[in-house]
């Protein structure tokens, strides 16, 4: 068996954990159009200590505003459900997925702030008349795959890691070189064993490729992924940024013009990241 047999064995029989019951509700609350106070308030009732956090963060620098929020429904009118939504899926699972081998602070970071960042491209892409509401999920997973990863190959993925830092090369160069597989496609296949909804996998699996679905989520995620990089918000993990395709600019109608303030709302943001961090 070679080498990277030995690899795609392991990553077969992987013991990794299954999300969280309360994530795999709000992916299928994503599916809809529109989620009603209702439907959020029965997921968070899964997770008994999720309503607690989420007014915690409320009233941390989280959401903004003066008066303080005291109750799910006060939440819901200073965010929206969506907004509330998108809380609770990222305080579930920056507090259910941790890797054992880097530290897990840098790697959430920059989920978190890709998963803004791509949200926040999609309310500017010109040529997209309907946001995706799987966007911010999207963002927050796409290198799901490293913690998979993490978990399967333990010390092997040490130092993958150390020689993509070493050698100032992208991580998925150096993951395949290595394993024969890299983040991007792990991290999708365990969405899909997950079943979760094929515009997640897809965004996953080809965040590095976009062109290869040249599906809109894709795109923005790989954007937002590229912004974050160059913003030195990356996972922490000696990341050097890949080259973004500019196909993917034009094809989103993302004006270039635009990116200093999109820039400046994802510094913002990532007050927000740190705090979902200290609660989660
Ligand atoms: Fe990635
Ligand atoms: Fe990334």
């Amino acid at each position: 068996m070679t080498a990277n047999e030995q690899v795609l064995q392991q990553l077969e029989t992987v013991n990794f954990p299954t999300p969280p019951t309360i994530v795999v509700r709000l992916v299928q609350l994503l599916a809809k159009d529109n989620v009603t106070a209702e439907e959020l308030g029965a997921a968070m009732a899964l997770d008994a200590g999720m309503a607690a956090r989420v007014l915690h963060l409320a009233n941390s620098v989280a959401l903004g505003g003066s008066t303080p929020v005291e109750s799910i429904p006060e939440a819901v009118l200073r965010v929206g459900v969506d907004g509330v939504r998108d809380l609770v899926f990222a305080l579930a699972m920056v507090g259910a997925m941790r890797p054992a081998h880097f530290d897990y602070r840098p790697f959430w970071r920059h989920s978190l702030a890709v998963a803004f960042t791509a949200q926040a491209l999609q309310t500017r892409a010109l040529n997209l008349t309907t946001p995706f509401p799987e966007t911010y999920a999207a963002g927050l997973l796409h290198d799901l795959g490293m913690l998979v990863l993490d978990r399967a190959l333990g010390e092997r993925y040490r130092e993958v890691l150390d020689a993509a830092r070493t050698t100032s090369r992208p991580l998925v160069e150096v993951e395949h070189e290595m394993l024969g597989t890299d983040h991007a496609s792990t991290g999708g296949r365990m969405l899909g064993i997950w079943r979760f909804p094929p515009l997640l996998v897809d965004a996953v699996a080809n965040h590095h490729h976009p062109w290869v679905s040249g599906q809109t989520v894709t795109q923005l995620v790989h954007l937002a992924d590229f912004i974050c990089n160059h913003q030195g918000i990356h996972h922490g993990t000696g990341f050097f940024p890949q080259a973004c395709e500019r196909r993917v600019w034009d094809e989103l109608g993302v004006d270039a013009e635009a990116l200093p303030q999109i820039v400046a709302e994802v510094q913002t943001e990532l007050s927000r990241a740190e705090a979902v961090l200290a609660a989660a």
